[in-house]
């Protein structure tokens, strides 16, 4: 059992605290945001995040689990330290590493010797050594842990990872951050700091551009009279591609991929490397979006002026309340942006900052008066709406599901009308 400090109590530090507890070791969490701590003394989490909040009672019942406002107590006797927090983009597209300065800075002398601060924010290649001259002490060490795990199955990505990487100077001292994850059966591979750096860096960027990919054959399949999903099975089975991460949707989003992508990038232009196929997927995402307004408006008579579009889903993907670089939202802006007004419905984000969207309290409501009605995020819960209840209520019967959630041939039957990217 090990003394952990972890530093930042969001989507990933909150995951990391809770994880790190229920493996058994003393865990305390620190937040500079006073509320978020309190909140978390009161067993109230600041984030969605399916399995957690049980989690986390059941850690600090057990007495692994702790949260606190003094930075100087929570590291000070700590054996490691890991750093969760932000890594945001940048004005020019590279990752902004002021929070991890910062809280490097706030914590340097206050580390007892011997410590090992350990990077799970994604940081760009060359992060480990700007920490250390942060730093500036020999005696404590530099440890790059990337995290993986996605929202809404935080929890479980923690407990079942597909790897763990540890990059670190050293095999002693990487093999001491690994063994911390002792009780986790799965690969567990020790690297160099860059190369841990990367592989973070690389994993999220190859992800995108698959998901770019996706959209892209799926509107080609549309076009050519083929089933994407068909298609998607076919090359799925090809184990060289794998099944997994083969939905296309109203394009990619979230907290990660956008930013990460840029910075990637940004990193490769540093080091005088072009990224085409980057600049690529990001340049196939923003048509992603635009094809999904695109179809709205054909349907509605090619003027999205003066009407009203029902929006169900809001959320970057379904079993989170994250919002951040939403392809929903960026779909919603596009609309509104060409004149429409967007009612929107989403089972846990109750407002949204957005002049001319007004988020409403039901998929009823949203689907009252609309011109079409637009599925943008996968929420379970959409798949069991019943075409005879919510068609009526609608001006006209247009729906466009970007998820693939609905029963298409119940709706259809129902009245639905589906506009076809032919239309
Ligand atoms: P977040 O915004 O949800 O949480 C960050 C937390 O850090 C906030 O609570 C904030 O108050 C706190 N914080 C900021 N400065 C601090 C400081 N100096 N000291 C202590 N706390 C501080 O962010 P997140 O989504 O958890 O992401 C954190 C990092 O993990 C980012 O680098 C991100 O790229 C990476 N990451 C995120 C995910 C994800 O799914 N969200 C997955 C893998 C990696
Ligand atoms: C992603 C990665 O999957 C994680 O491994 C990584 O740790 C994380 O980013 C991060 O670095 O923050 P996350 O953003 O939580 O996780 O969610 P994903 O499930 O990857 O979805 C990202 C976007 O792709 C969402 O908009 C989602 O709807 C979309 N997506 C995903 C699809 O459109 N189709 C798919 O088949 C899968």
């Amino acid at each position: 059992m090990s003394k952990i400090a972890v530093i930042g109590t969001g989507y990933v530090g909150l995951t990391t605290a809770v994880g790190l507890a229920s493996l058994k070791h003393e865990v305390t969490g620190f937040d500079v945001d006073p509320i978020k701590i309190q909140h978390l003394k009161e067993d109230k989490l600041p984030i969605y995040e399916p399995g957690l909040r049980e989690k986390m009672v059941e850690a600090k019942v057990g007495g692994n689990l702790q949260f606190s406002s003094d930075l100087e107590t929570t590291v000070s006797d700590a054996d490691f330290i890991f750093t969760c927090v932000p890594t945001p983009q940048d004005e020019d597209g590279s990752a902004d590493l002021s929070y991890v300065v910062a809280a490097t800075q706030s914590m340097k002398n206050h580390l007892p010797s011997g410590a090992i601060v350990v990077t799970k924010s994604t940081v760009p290649v060359g992060s480990a050594q700007r920490i250390e001259l942060t730093l500036d002490r020999e005696d404590i060490h530099v440890v790059s842990n990337p995290e993986f795990l996605r929202e809404g199955s935080a929890v479980s990505d923690f407990h079942n990872p597909d790897r763990i990487v540890v990059g670190a100077k050293s095999m002693e001292i990487g093999q001491r951050v690994m063994d911390l994850y002792q009780k986790i059966n799965c690969p567990k591979i020790i690297t160099s700091q860059a190369s841990a750096e990367l592989i973070k860096y690389a994993s999220n960027s190859f992800l995108a551009i698959k998901l770019s990919f996706v959209n892209d054959i799926a509107a080609l399949c549309e076009l050519a009279g083929a089933d994407a999903m068909q298609v998607m099975e076919g090359i799925g089975l090809d184990s060289r591609i794998g099944n997994k991460f083969l939905n296309p949707g109203p394009g990619w989003g979230g907290s990660c991929f956008p930013k990460d992508t840029r910075a990637l990038a940004s990193i490769a232009n540093d080091f005088g490397i072009q990224m085409p196929l980057i600049e690529a997927a990001l340049e196939s995402n923003e048509k992603a979006h635009k094809r999904v307004a695109d179809r709205v408006m054909n349907a509605v008579g090619g003027s999205l002026v003066g009407t009203t579009i029902g929006v169900l889903g809001i959320t970057f993907k379904a079993e989170t309340d994250d919002t951040r670089e939403s392809p929903a939202i960026a779909v919603i802006e596009r609309l509104i942006g060409r004149g429409a007004k967007v009612k929107a419905f989403d089972p846990l984000v109750k407002s949204y900052p957005l002049v001319g969207l007004d988020v409403v309290d039901s998929a009823l409501e949203a689907a009252t008066n609309a011109d079409a009605l637009l599925i943008l995020t996968e929420w379970n819960e959409f798949q069991n709406l019943s075409p005879k209840d919510l068609l009526p209520v609608m001006r006209k019967k247009f729906v466009v599901d970007t998820r693939n959630v609905l029963d298409k041939d119940l709706w259809i039957t129902s009245g639905a009308i589906f506009p076809s990217l032919k239309d």
